[in-house]
């Protein structure tokens, strides 16, 4: 287990299959190629890897791309291209809180309370000056089988809370000495938040009687947030963290038939191995029913006041978040772009009500009202790319009415899995992380893999999710009609189809047009720009390089250029590690990013220390030796 990306079958209620006409000229790589020809160039997006490779079999190459792309690897080390350094920022169980004890696997709940959590992953950099910075630091989940020297689920009540612990955010103050950012152990705002941090619900939900437990009564104070996958941050200079696979905390001891609005979530009468229910009653649903519905949102934390009480948001909708990616429209609404990672789950966007008005307290409210809306994709026959929609999911809209089990507008936001089936949205392969361009507008989804696409009936192949039982994963990108976020419509394509050319020379499973035998990768992930417009791409695949995933090596980071598709390697991770995590200093002189589980299921990694050392979940800093722009 440990590996939640692994995640079991879902079912969504039964979907009308979209038109698949386009899914005959898509099956050979060939075909696919040809039929975006016969359509000519001249598309939404003339620069698209597929209509490039028309134009010309020879790509110019990019001028974004700097650096010397590197080769896989499947040795227990991180490189990085020559010129280029990284170096461990912090790790697991490293020191936060003043005063916490050195790092020992047998450190007790009390010391991981006051250090690095475990599986740090996605994370943002805040300036305060030149030399001071805060850096915003996920702890996805926990390595029990490194957590524990028993290497097992959590046996006494102090086990559970170790590793409850070593959940939740980890807020470092950073300072730069000697051109190089390091942490501050004296930083007063590190802080760290954990799975019982006291917060706040807010928006449509907060207080409804789906949020009650017998510990609270108001509906609004709920205690820690786990599973924090991937982030966003906020003008307004607060860090959002998404809670994704929640459910695999909760048990039910009674073996209560709870109903689809649990199995949708994956919730049901065993937990993923974790076994807190044992010693802490928040987390068995025979006892705490309503507990589930106080997680799996987005939440909102203020890194500059380490007494500030997060804020869990109910206007972004409840599903299994990956990250959240803000931005702030022309028209002054904010916008937050979601991915629910899921096999068959959807993609979202939340637009705010209210207008951002710079330097305005009022906008620490923004993401408290607004509407929500899922993604819906239709194809264009023979290609791979066609025109798509934004389905709105308001209560008493689109079917969304107490016929339909929808009785009030919190139902909505509580049930949003089953709002989107409700509502009709498209399928999708697993939604990660959604980056936004920082000049052209155009917004990227990865895709990560999905085994049920074209297998379940309530999965079957689609427009933007051609591949059956889509083994490598792509990247699908749209542009908002007028480049305004809050429009209703859309153009998309796809970006990257990962494949393997060298063991699939011919079809989809050999990739687009810009995947070849010195870039290969599966599973992209983690992406985001930097300033530039460089689109970085972090992996959390199948690391056996072998079959169908040979040549690939162990998880990596890309970096690519959107306008010409073309797609280097720039990082590899060391053993059975994932890459995720990425956020720069301003001057994009230093780069962060995240190794997450290195030799996860007891794989033979001794990351980052080496020796006989346990491995551990770690943030790197990657500098360039002539202190250049990294990428460039
Ligand atoms: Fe936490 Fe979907 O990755
Ligand atoms: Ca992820
Ligand atoms: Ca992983
Ligand atoms: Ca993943």
């Amino acid at each position: 287990m440990s590996n939640f990306d692994d995640h079991t079958d879902q079912r969504p209620l039964e979907q009308e299959p979209e038109s698949n006409q386009f899914v005959d000229a898509a099956l050979s790589r060939r075909g696919f190629l040809k039929a975006t020809g016969a359509a000519g160039t001249v598309g939404f997006f003339a620069a698209s890897p597929v209509s490039q490779a028309l134009a010309s079999t020879v790509k110019n190459p990019s001028n974004l791309l700097g650096f010397e792309a590197i080769s896989i690897s499947t040795q227990d080390t991180v490189n990085v291209p020559k010129g280029y350094r990284a170096d461990v920022l912090i790790s697991w169980g490293d020191e936060v809180v003043k005063g916490a004890p050195t790092f020992n696997q047998n450190n007790d709940a009390k010391a991981q309370a006051m250090q690095f959590g475990d599986n740090n992953d996605g994370m943002t950099f805040f300036p305060i000056s030149d030399e001071r910075a805060v850096l915003a630091v996920n702890n996805e989940y926990t390595n029990n089988e490194y957590l524990y020297s028993h290497q097992g689920k959590a046996i006494t009540a102090d086990d559970a809370l170790k590793g409850q612990a070593a959940h939740g955010v980890s807020v470092v103050e950073l300072v730069k000495q000697d051109g190089q950012w390091r942490v501050n152990p004296d930083g007063r705002l590190n802080r760290r938040i954990t799975a019982y941090t006291e917060m706040e619900l807010t928006g449509p939900a907060a207080g409804h009687s789906l949020l009650k437990t017998s510990k609270d009564a108001s509906g609004r104070k709920v205690l820690g947030t786990f599973n924090n996958c991937a982030n966003g941050e906020t003008p307004w200079g607060t860090y959002l963290t998404c809670e994704e696979n929640f459910n695999g905390y909760f048990a039910d001891s009674k073996g209560k038939e709870l109903g689809e609005t649990y199995a949708r979530y994956g919730l049901g009468a065993k937990d993923r191995g974790y076994d807190w229910y044992k010693h802490d009653d928040r987390f068995d649903m025979g006892i705490e029913p309503n507990e589930p519905h106080r997680h799996g949102w987005v939440v909102e934390i203020d890194p500059m006041n380490p007494n500030s009480t997060p804020k869990k948001l109910t206007a972004l909708g409840r599903f299994k978040h990956e990250n959240a990616a803000l931005m702030l429209d022309k028209s002054g609404h904010v916008v937050v772009y979601l991915g629910d990672d899921e096999r068959g789950e959807h993609l979202y966007k939340f637009v705010s009500k209210n207008k951002y008005q710079p330097g305005s307290d009022t906008n620490r409210d923004l993401l408290e009202e607004g509407t929500l809306y899922v993604a819906k994709f239709t194809g264009v026959e023979g290609e791979l790319k066609g025109k798509g929609e934004w389905l709105e999911l308001t209560w008493g809209k689109n079917g969304l009415t107490p016929e339909n089990g929808f009785p009030d507008a919190a139902s909505v936001m509580v049930f949003a899995r089953l709002a989107t089936t409700q509502v009709g949205a498209t399928t999708m392969d697993r939604p990660e992380w959604v980056a936004v361009h920082p000049e052209l507008h155009s917004v990227f989804v990865t895709l990560t893999n999905n085994k049920n696409r074209g297998v379940k009936e309530n999965q079957p192949i689609n427009a933007a999710n051609p591949r059956e039982k889509n083994l490598y994963g792509h990247i699908v990108r749209w542009q908002p009609t007028g480049s305004d976020h809050t429009a209703a419509t859309f153009e998309w394509d796809i970006f990257v189809m990962a494949g393997n050319p060298d063991v699939h020379p011919s079809g989809l499973m050999a990739g687009s047009d810009n995947i070849n035998a010195d870039n290969m990768f599966n599973s992209p992930d983690g992406i985001g720009f930097d300033r530039f417009g460089r689109l970085w791409i972090q992996t959390d695949g199948k690391y056996s390089n072998k079959g169908d995933f040979a040549g690939m090596g162990n998880n990596q980071m890309l970096c690519s250029d959107p306008e010409t598709g073309e797609i280097r390697r720039f990082m590899t991770g060391p053993i059975a590690c994932e890459i995720t995590g990425l956020t720069f200093s301003p001057d994009y002189k230093s780069m962060f990013v995240g190794v997450q589980h290195p030799g996860e299921d007891l794989a033979p990694s001794h990351f980052p220390q080496g020796g006989d050392s346990i491995p551990r979940s770690s943030v790197l800093v990657i500098t360039k030796e002539d202190g250049g722009l990294i990428g460039s």
